[in-house]
């Protein structure tokens, strides 16, 4: 059986189209504030194959949470790994970009250092650590900027300013890949089929992934624009102004380099 926690996330919402017959979870039917709770469902349930799309995502709230977005993106993620390893089950979960420090232009491969600037970062770091030193069979997919039909993200945010202003200012100093929920999900689904399958699978380990051209943040506006113009959407805005991160603060520090290039992940797209 395919396990899939996160049921209503981005990208797990994605998973749902691709596999009909794994047992989707939510946050309240499995609450990642609470590991015990967690590992006692595994034992009810004994998947073959888990798929963590459970996440804190909230990158300038987790400064203030720290407690609760560290419990859910690696103690709950380390005690799952735990869970696989003792019962021989495997495990696909999510990782960012922003394990990275951000400097430089060069794309971070897999065996880069890792450095996160802000604390989101920090616990999806410590969440691969936990996830590694378990030493079960995990495969960790880094991912960037990631969008979708459903929940919050960045292209339904410009979209919705795009109908309500003239002129928006978007930085144009932070670079990355934006990233489909469906992509990631075609990839994944592929992978834990075979798992479940007891096919012949790439190694497990870190993979990044991308999908989509590097581009700033103000080139993923535009073009999100224009494709909406082009689509027949009627938008107020008129211009679309680049601004840089200092004009733009955050309470949470934003790596400027989140170009994730990969070393391995080619093997996954085969
Ligand atoms: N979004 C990005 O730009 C981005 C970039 C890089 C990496 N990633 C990683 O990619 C993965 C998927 O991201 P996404 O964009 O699909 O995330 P998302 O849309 O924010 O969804 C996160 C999911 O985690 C669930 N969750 C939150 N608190 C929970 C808790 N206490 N217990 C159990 N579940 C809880 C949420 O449930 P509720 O809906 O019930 O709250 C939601 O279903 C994550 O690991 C994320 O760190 C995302």
């Amino acid at each position: 059986m395919i396990l899939v926690f996160g049921k209503n996330g981005q990208v797990a919402t994605a998973l749902r189209e691709r596999l009909p017959n794994a047992l989707f979870l939510d946050s309240h039917e499995a609450n990642f504030l609470f590991p015990e709770q967690i590992v006692a469902l595994l034992d009810s349930k004994k998947p073959k194959v888990i798929i963590n799309a459970s996440a804190y995502t909230a990158v300038d709230k987790a400064e203030d949470e720290r407690e609760a977005s560290l419990t859910i993106n690696a103690k709950t993620p380390g005690a799952i790994a735990c869970w696989c390893k003792n019962n021989n089950s495997t495990l696909i979960h999510y990782s960012t970009d922003y394990v990275f420090r951000g400097d430089g232009d060069r794309p971070w491969l897999e065996n880069d250092e890792t450095s996160p600037v802000n604390w989101y970062g920090e616990t999806k770091l410590q969440g691969e650590k936990a996830i590694l030193e378990s030493q079960c069979a995990a495969y960790i997919f880094r991912i960037s900027w990631v969008y979708s039909p459903w929940g919050h993200n960045f292209p339904k945010t410009i979209l919705r300013l795009a109908k309500e202003r003239e002129q928006l200012s978007v930085v144009n100093d932070q670079w990355g890949a934006p990233t489909d929920a469906h992509d990631v999900a075609r990839v994944t689904s592929k992978l834990a089929i075979k798992l479940e399958k007891g096919e012949q699978c790439p190694a497990p380990g870190i993979y990044h992934l991308r999908f989509e051209e590097y581009q700033t943040w103000h080139q993923f506006a535009t073009s999100i624009v224009e494709k909406a113009r082009q689509a027949g959407e009627e938008l107020k805005v008129k211009e679309i102004r680049p601004v840089s991160s200092a004009e733009f603060p955050t309470k949470a520090k934003r790596p400027a380099n989140s170009r994730l290039g990969s070393m391995y992940a080619k093997e996954l797209f085969e």
